[in-house]
């Protein structure tokens, strides 16, 4: 392709331009001017366009004339992962896994491609690790990838070349930042360059069928690099979650064509890569001996699949003029949210008080079903009293001091009395009215009751203050 298309577009406005500038001359905004190809008149044949564009010229249609083509399932044969896929690859999709250096991307899908080799052609190209590096992995993971094509190139069209010649069914790039295309400039790894080459590969999927499997590396923020700018091009994002000193590694589907979101698979990092955990709720539980003040179990709703955490908290006398508020796994406004709720519907003061608020396993928690939990075990280590270890909680808390009711209640608990708790802190309208075999059910509605029923625990190791 011909130098000339390259051109600057800014990423506030949009706003094309021939040279390079600090400033963008249409809106104004600093820093924004990023390399792109120039947008060909429609019906040009153009590397720009990452869509789902067939090769016919498309007509208007009524949705009910679309015969849509059998949808093929590839499952890898790892239940775990095959979960958070919704029930296995689908031909023609593009899934970006993104997460920390380290975290067991690479591993994850090596055993998986050794996997769906025996039955599939599959073709691993690796930017970051010499065939050497790959093969003495796939040695120490003990898995059988004799079958497994591997190139290691970081040129899109060369891949592409390969990729045409070859037709593996399954691809896995490792990974897109490492992957740069000759038509721009700009470094391997910067946003243009990891948008231009996704959708080349991305439009390569579509139009051949090929599964392809992109990881992507996280941003000391927190986003995959290349400011999400790959994630409305793929059909399912996972991300990898869990600290990566620790032994577990779960991967969540943050969005999903083919499945259902949110939905976690669970792992063990072992010296032979990683091991599916097929009943999660036991790992994340630390059953203490004892009860301990500000621990407190709640189950939440990862996906389809019920999950009971172990959420922690620990409240204890600030030095500081503006007391910290830090939480690892529910977000951090929520817990100011939550801790402001506490005081002027229950009267409980912690303003000069340091809270710290964490979830045993690195698990992320986004759902509000957190809010009681997180309120209780705070409560707890406040007053220094434990609460029974037999109990689980879950529930939203709304600024009005309402207890409102989440999603799947039953589910909750019954999950929770499978796994041998026996009483349970839930809204009011959650409760079944069946009631669950074996536990006792507390419904509340105000977040007064929560105080009530708190006090009403039995005076083990009150503080005064
Ligand atoms: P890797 O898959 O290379 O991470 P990523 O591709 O996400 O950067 O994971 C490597 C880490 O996992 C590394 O720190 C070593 C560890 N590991 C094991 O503990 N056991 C194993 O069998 C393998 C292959 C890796
Ligand atoms: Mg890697």
């Amino acid at each position: 392709m011909a130098k000339s298309s390259v051109m600057y577009q800014c990423s506030d406005c949009g706003a094309q331009s021939r040279k390079w500038a600090g400033q963008c001359a249409d809106c104004g905004a600093w820093n924004t001017l990023v390399e792109s190809l120039s947008v060909v008149p429609a019906g040009a044949k153009t590397a720009r366009f990452a869509g789902y564009a067939g090769t016919t010229q498309p007509e208007v249609q009524r949705l009910g004339e679309v015969q849509p083509g059998q949808e093929t399932r590839i499952p890898v044969g790892m239940e775990e992962f095959d979960r958070v896929l919704g029930g296995g690859l689908v031909a023609g999709s593009v899934v970006l896994i993104g997460g920390d250096p380290g975290i067991g991307k690479s591993t994850l899908l090596l055993q998986a491609l050794a996997a769906f080799s025996a039955r599939l052609k599959v073709l691993y190209v690796s930017g970051e690790e010499s065939p050497e590096q790959v093969a003495l992995r796939s040695r120490r993971l003990g898995v059988d990838a004799d079958q497994v094509c591997l190139l290691a190139e970081t040129s899109v069209q060369r891949v592409l070349e390969h990729a045409r010649r070859e037709t593996p069914q399954i691809m896995v790039i490792d990974s897109i930042q490492t992957l740069y295309t000759e038509v721009l400039q700009s470094a391997p790894g910067s946003v243009s360059q990891v948008r231009e080459s996704a959708a080349q590969l991305v439009r390569f999927a579509k139009q051949t069928g090929t599964a392809l499997l992109l990881v992507g590396h996280v941003t000391k923020e927190g986003t995959l690099a290349g400011p999400r700018v790959l994630e409305h091009m793929v059909d399912t994002v996972l991300y990898f979650e869990g600290d990566a000193g620790g032994r577990y590694r779960i991967v969540r589907a943050v969005k999903n064509r083919f499945g259902a979101v949110n939905e976690l698979g669970v792992f063990a990092m072992t010296d032979k890569g990683l091991k599916e955990i097929h009943n999660p709720s036991s790992i994340f539980l630390s059953r203490h001996e004892q009860p301990v003040a500000g621990s407190v179990i709640m189950v939440t709703m990862e996906g389809t699949r019920p999950l009971l955490l172990e959420v922690q908290a620990l409240v204890d006398d600030s030095q500081l003029a503006n007391p910290r508020r830090v939480s690892l796994g529910p977000e951090q406004n929520r817990l100011a949210m939550l801790l402001a709720v506490q005081h002027r519907h229950g009267g409980v003061q912690m303003s000069d008080q340091d809270v710290f608020v964490n979830v045993v396993g690195g698990v992320r928690i986004s759902e509000t079903a957190a809010d009681l939990p997180v309120l209780l075990a705070a409560l707890s280590s406040f007053r220094d009293h434990a609460l029974p270890n037999n109990l689980v909680v879950f529930g939203e808390v709304g600024l009005a001091g309402e207890i409102r009711p989440v999603p799947n209640g039953q589910e909750r608990l019954r999950e929770a009395a499978k796994l041998g708790f026996q009483r349970a802190l839930i809204p009011a309208a959650n409760a079944p009215k069946a009631g669950i075999e074996g536990m006792e059910i507390h419904a509340v509605t105000r977040y007064t009751d929560v105080l009530e029923w708190f006090t009403g625990q039995g005076p083990v190791g009150f503080r005064q203050s």
